[in-house]
């Protein structure tokens, strides 16, 4: 998607010397810069400290992290190597694993000389079908809402709520959840966002960022108030993104999604999730049991991280905040200082709170049946 004039996708190569860029996340919306990632500790860094995250932008950054370590070292010791140091950076979402085993599974069988191309070129073609992928899911979502609009027929916007950051920042390009949304904005549906804050780390700052860089109406919210708006009509449906959907259909997503799912079952609202197929673990069967809860580290709770504004908020305590450089990132500490802090990443939604899976081939119920019936080729081909 654009960012000014420039269209960026959140990780690309230089198709002269391979060198592999990202967008580093740390910073937005405050700031945008890019960095270039090499060596394999590179990548394990961009992925752990979450310079780039999303599941599907975490699978991209590992196929290109082994790509570019099967270049310095072909032997299958190496892509062992590089296989168990890229693995643990993140527990949750699927797509880091995936990724990393197709790579390896496509280069191993090669002989040694041939491994560092195909090795690139698979890590091309693993970001080109994410950026299909999240077309696809894009074009099935927006009858979805096309649908809504001519229901609603009141004139007024669909109006739908988002969580985390399901954006072209969370992929490589387009978002998964986002995609209907930019679809409906292009083919001229008048749509409006509310957009959760999503702390600790403020994930929905980025969503608000994208859409306002593409013109798509939103609000940002504080992740306690979507029930709220809910009760009071003012939320058509929830469209979230998913880091692993387990065969039952049962969704993690980021910690509070399972909140918003719960309060649109009460208010008989919609909840979809947008669900590209690597992100279904197929060798999970209750995602609620078994799928494993990143825990992260509680300075995430106890600080946080923002920009310094001229603008002063016109009840606040601080006289005079001591700092006067305006603009500058900085981090303030929230809690005391000896509280203890919990800070669980992801939550599963059951299954049987989620309306629908708006998956890249069509939209279906969230249940063993219907994923197995639209993913046959899929599902043997991982429990194989
Ligand atoms: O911890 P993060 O920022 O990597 O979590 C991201 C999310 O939870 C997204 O909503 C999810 O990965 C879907 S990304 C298309």
């Amino acid at each position: 998607m654009k960012v000014g004039e420039t269209h960026y996708r959140s990780i690309w190569h230089d198709s002269d010397t391979w060198a592999v860029s990202i967008i580093d996340q740390r910073w937005l919306p405050h700031r945008f810069e890019t960095v270039q990632l090499d060596s394999t500790a590179d990548f394990a860094t961009a992925i752990r400290d979450m310079w780039v995250r999303g599941a599907p932008l975490i699978g991209a950054t590992a196929a290109w992290g082994m790509a570019k370590a099967i270049e310095r070292d072909s032997s299958d010791a190496g892509i062992d190597a590089t296989w168990e140091l890229l693995e643990c950076t993140r527990p949750t979402a699927i797509n880091l694993r995936w990724a990393l085993d197709r790579m390896r599974e496509h280069v191993r069988p090669l002989p040694i000389a041939e491994r560092a191309l195909a090795a690139r070129e698979l890590a091309v073609a693993i970001a080109d079908e994410d950026v299909e992928i999240n077309r696809q899911i894009g074009l099935n979502g927006l009858e979805l809402i096309r649908a809504i609009a001519a229901k609603k027929g009141d004139g007024k916007p669909v109006n739908i709520l988002t969580h985390c950051n399901a954006g072209w920042l969370a992929t490589v390009d387009w978002g998964t959840a986002t995609s209907p949304m930019y679809h409906a904005a292009d083919a001229g549906l008048d749509v409006h966002v509310w957009v959760d804050e999503t702390r600790p780390r403020n994930q929905g700052a980025l969503t608000a960022w994208e859409l306002g860089s593409h013109g798509v109406p939103h609000t940002y919210i504080v992740d306690n108030a979507g029930g709220h708006l809910m009760q009071h009509g003012e939320v058509d449906l929830v469209i979230v993104g998913t880091d692993r959907t387990a065969a039952n259909g049962d969704v993690c997503n980021k910690i509070g999604t399972y909140l918003k799912a719960l309060a649109a079952f009460d208010n008989d609202i919609p909840f979809y999730v947008a669900l590209p197929s690597p992100t279904i673990d197929w060798t999970v069967s209750d995602g609620v049991r078994d799928i494993p809860i990143e825990e992260r580290n509680g300075d995430e709770v106890r600080r946080q991280l923002g920009r310094l504004g001229s603008e002063r908020n016109k009840n606040s305590l601080i006289v005079d905040s001591g700092n006067s450089a305006d603009g500058a990132t900085t981090e303030i500490a929230v809690p005391p200082d000896a509280s203890a802090v919990g800070n669980p990443a992801f939550d599963v939604t059951p299954a049987r709170l989620v309306t629908g899976l708006i998956t890249e081939r069509g939209v279906v119920e969230a249940s063993t049946a219907s994923l197995a019936g639209l993913f046959p080729d899929l599902q043997v081909s991982r429990s194989a």
